[in-house]
């Protein structure tokens, strides 16, 4: 499966929803998450995300996204549209870590 990773965090830019064959994208307040049961691992997402935050989860080695992903997509609606980054998008783009301090 691929995930959701720190970088989406207070952005948001969702093109990511949009080509998604399957669409098992879910929407929390400021991030998204794939359902892992949905996802078929066709890669399509990945270079959509204009600051790089799908990943395969061989690329989650301690498997932390792989987790928050299956848990809150669970929890979150899901979205198959497009719409406006987060207001802070740009600005928050390069800020590492956010997990710990803008997940909400
Ligand atoms: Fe959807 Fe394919 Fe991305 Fe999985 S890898 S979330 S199926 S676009
Ligand atoms: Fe997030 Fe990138 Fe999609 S910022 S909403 S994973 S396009």
């Amino acid at each position: 499966t691929y995930v959701v990773t720190d970088a989406c965090i207070a952005c948001k830019y969702t093109d990511c929803v949009e080509v998604c064959p399957v669409d098992c994208f879910y929407e929390g307040e400021n991030f998204l998450a794939i359902k892992p049961d949905e996802c078929i691992d066709c890669g399509v997402c990945e270079p959509e995300c204009p600051v790089e935050a799908i990943k395969p989860d061989t690329e989650d080695p301690d498997g932390k996204w792989t987790e928050l992903n299956a848990k809150y997509a669970e929890q979150w609606p899901n979205i198959t549209k497009a719409k406006p980054a987060l207001p802070e998008a740009d600005a928050m783009a390069d800020v590492e870590n956010k997990l710990e301090t803008h997940f909400s």
